[in-house]
């Protein structure tokens, strides 16, 4: 894919990862950028793009965005929220609020713009997911269900949306320096270099793109036994009586 050719939307684009990709689409030759969000004066302001409002878990909100931008060929998914809720005891109201935005809002942006990208030849689809859609640890493990459910819609938009000629590509990866994750303390890659090798991927015409080596290992180990995965959690259950 050439993307100079390409009229782009990206969601969540006022900040984080989403600003990243808008700036590296332009950077890229990229003529138009939706750079769509819920509040657009938010957006900063850069030649070539044009702030869209936009709330993925809004109906009306999404169909008012397919309408506008009705040149869109490539669309990113990119929108995407985390409450650190754990599934045991996290409150309902935070799992269904990740659930709605990562993974019933992506869905309501294809269904929106698959015809779009359809009238134009196409196009391409690149969904933001997780390291989370493949691994458990002590929190976030109802963002990592909204991530494996994308991941899942991910790959069977990919199977339904091929007779039209649309490519679709997958985004993982593992802690990004973003506000999402201002609160934790770990290694974080730099949101640039995410988008960067995010757009690699899709000129590349790669299915997947996993940015780092942590993401890397753990989608390589998704045929493992659990109990290796998760060595710490088999002991208590060996000493149970
Ligand atoms: N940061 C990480 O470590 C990391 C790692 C793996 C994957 N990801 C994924 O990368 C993507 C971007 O995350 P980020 O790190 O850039 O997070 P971020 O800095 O928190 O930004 C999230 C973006 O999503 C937007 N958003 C949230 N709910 C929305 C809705 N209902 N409708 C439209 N836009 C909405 C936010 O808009 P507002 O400004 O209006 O809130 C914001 O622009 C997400 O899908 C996230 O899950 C992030």
């Amino acid at each position: 894919m050439d993307i100079r050719q390409e009229i782009a939307l990206v969601t969540g684009a006022n900040r984080g990862i989403g600003h990243s990709f808008v700036t590296e689409l332009r950077r890229r030759g990229v003529t138009k950028v939706y750079a769509a969000a819920r509040r657009p004066e938010t957006v900063p302001e850069m030649p070539g793009v044009v702030p869209l409002r936009l709330d993925v878990t809004d109906d009306a909100s999404v169909t008012r965005a397919a309408a506008v931008a009705d040149d869109t060929t490539l669309l990113v998914n990119n929108a995407g929220v985390s409450t650190f809720a754990r599934l045991t005891d996290g409150a309902e109201e935070d799992i269904r609020r990740e659930m709605e935005t990562n993974f019933f809002g992506t869905l309501r942006m294809v269904r929106a713009f698959a015809p779009v990208l359809s009238a134009h030849g196409g196009g391409a689809v690149l969904n933001v997911l997780s390291v989370m859609a493949w691994m458990a640890y002590e929190h976030s493990n109802s963002y990592g269900a909204s991530k494996a459910a994308a991941w899942a819609l991910t790959n069977g938009i990919r199977y339904e949306l091929a007779d039209q000629g649309t490519q679709v590509t997958a985004l993982a990866m593992a802690s990004v320096d973003t506000d999402m994750m201002a609160a934790i303390e770990d290694e974080k890659a730099d949101p640039d270099v995410i988008a960067r090798a995010a757009l690699d991927g899709l000129e590349a015409g790669s299915l997947e793109v996993l940015a780092d080596g942590r993401t890397a290992r753990w989608k390589s180990r998704l045929g493992e036994d659990p109990a290796l995965l998760y060595p710490q959690l088999a002991a208590p259950a060996a000493a149970r009586p």
